[in-house]
């Protein structure tokens, strides 16, 4: 981490923490415009979506200053053996879709109609831009990229800070990297209100959270067709991600849980070392980043492409409670009335399934229905009654440890005005797609 001192405020940059594809089709995605690359520079900018997001943050605020700093790449030897990548902080990115490192970004709002925004970037090395690309400076380009009309060296924020109109709003809490105290002493904490803003998706949040989704069910295709009897977990793992990353994806949304066998019921199993044998049912909890959103899927299929009646049995009680939340999912509902709804399906329609007990028992199902999903994969908001715009995971399971048994199926969800609408629904979910599915390999 470096730390960045500015004479008589000590600010620290915080580290990096911080089409539906059919089920028989292997395409790769391909209903999307091709977006070209900016060397170094990320993807273009929506700026029109992002200024809404500065403009709204502002008119909460009301009057003061917010200053957000960017990410900084973390060091491949010293911060995260083997992990160098680069990700850019939530908070900035959500204003400003740049994945620049090593930037700040300074608002001032002084009444509802007088806002001020300024980007400031560090210098362009050529040297170092010889190893790494090109970066984005303190130009005229970065004014173009970014839509922010006034753009300054680094150098020129200790000043402006210090001027700055009280109070000062930082990024405190949640997200931030343990290691990083907060940026300034004496600032109020801007993360609770951006996350508030984060919720409800709008409609470029969306578009990334559609992309990344079916990125991520071409993926778990991908996966079911590579399956046989006798395969290693890390495999079939090989499979998915090369379906993730055939088909755009950033990086992984978060480590793929691909369990087998006994590996079923343990819910965040991500060793996948384990040599499957005919008659295993697979849990694949897996999915893809796109232009840092992340979808949540999860599928569970027989390695050998056909249910017994027992995974059956337990696979439709499952899918049941999961298509008796999703018919519940409405504006005003808590996630937690979608939990009741899923375990009281699961509790009528157990029969004698789960033993003496139910199968909605938390013996059985022991975790919870869902969960937003955004640039985190379990996102901010868990709490809050549904709205239009906010997307959702829905992922009943039940896990039968002495029969090494277990079943998850999770899907994204859009909220709507008059319910909800599957995202990943093009990977296959009933018993009978995904044997016909198999059957086809
Ligand atoms: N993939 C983690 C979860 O489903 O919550
Ligand atoms: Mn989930
Ligand atoms: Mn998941």
């Amino acid at each position: 981490m470096r730390t960045v001192l500015l004479t008589s405020v000590a600010i620290v940059a915080l580290c990096a923490q911080s089409a539906s594809q059919s089920a028989g089709s292997a395409a790769p995605i391909g209903a999307y415009t091709v977006i070209p690359q900016l060397p170094g520079m990320g993807r273009p900018v929506d700026t029109a979506a992002v200024a809404a997001r500065r403009r709204a943050l502002l008119k909460r605020i009301g009057r003061g200053t917010v200053l957000i700093p960017a990410a900084h790449e973390r060091n491949i030897e010293q911060d995260y053996v083997q992990d160098n990548d680069f990700r850019q902080d939530n908070t900035f990115y959500y204003l400003t879709e740049l994945e620049t490192q090593d930037a700040f970004l300074l608002m001032t709002a002084r009444g509802q109609d007088s806002l001020e925004t300024v980007l400031f970037l560090p210098p362009r090395t050529p040297s170092q831009e010889r190893w790494t690309g090109l970066r984005l400076g303190p130009d005229s380009v970065a004014v173009r990229l970014s839509g922010i009309p006034t753009v300054l060296p680094l150098d020129s924020l200790d000043t402006r800070v210090r001027g700055a109109l009280q109070p000062l709003y930082t990024p405190q809490g949640r997200g931030r990297s343990s290691r990083a105290p907060d940026m300034a002493p004496n600032s109020l904490n801007v993360s609770t209100i951006v996350d508030s803003m984060r919720v409800v998706k709008d409609a470029d949040e969306i578009s990334r959270l559609r992309r990344a989704v079916d990125i991520s069910v071409a993926g778990h295709i991908a996966a079911m067709r590579a399956a046989r009897a006798g395969m290693y977990e890390y495999e079939l793992e090989a499979a998915l991600e090369d379906g993730f990353r055939r088909n755009g994806a950033d990086r992984l949304g978060y480590p793929s849980i691909v369990g087998s066998g006994p590996n079923t019921t343990t819910l965040h199993y991500d060793v996948n070392r384990r040599k499957t044998e005919n008659g295993d049912l697979v849990v694949i909890d897996a999915a893809a980043e796109w232009g840092q959103y992340t979808a949540d899927v999860t599928r569970t299929f027989p390695i050998n492409g056909k249910f017994t009646l027992r995974q059956k049995a337990i696979y439709d009680l499952v899918l049941g409670a999961q298509q008796a939340a999703f018919d519940a999912v409405r504006p005003g509902v808590t996630m937690r009335q979608l939990d009741d709804v899923a375990r009281r399906y699961m509790r009528e329609h157990s029969g004698n399934l789960c033993g003496q007990l139910t199968c909605d028992d938390r013996e059985f199902f022991n975790h919870g229905l869902g969960h937003p999903i955004g640039m985190d994969v379990h996102d901010v908001g868990i709490g809050r009654p549904l709205e239009p715009g906010m997307v959702i995971t829905l992922e009943p399971g039940i896990y039968i440890q002495a029969e090494q048994l277990g079943v998850r199926i999770e899907d994204d969800v859009l909220v709507t005005a008059k319910g909800g609408e599957w995202l990943s629904a093009g990977a296959p979910r009933t018993t009978d797609a995904i044997e016909k599915l198999m059957s086809g390999r």
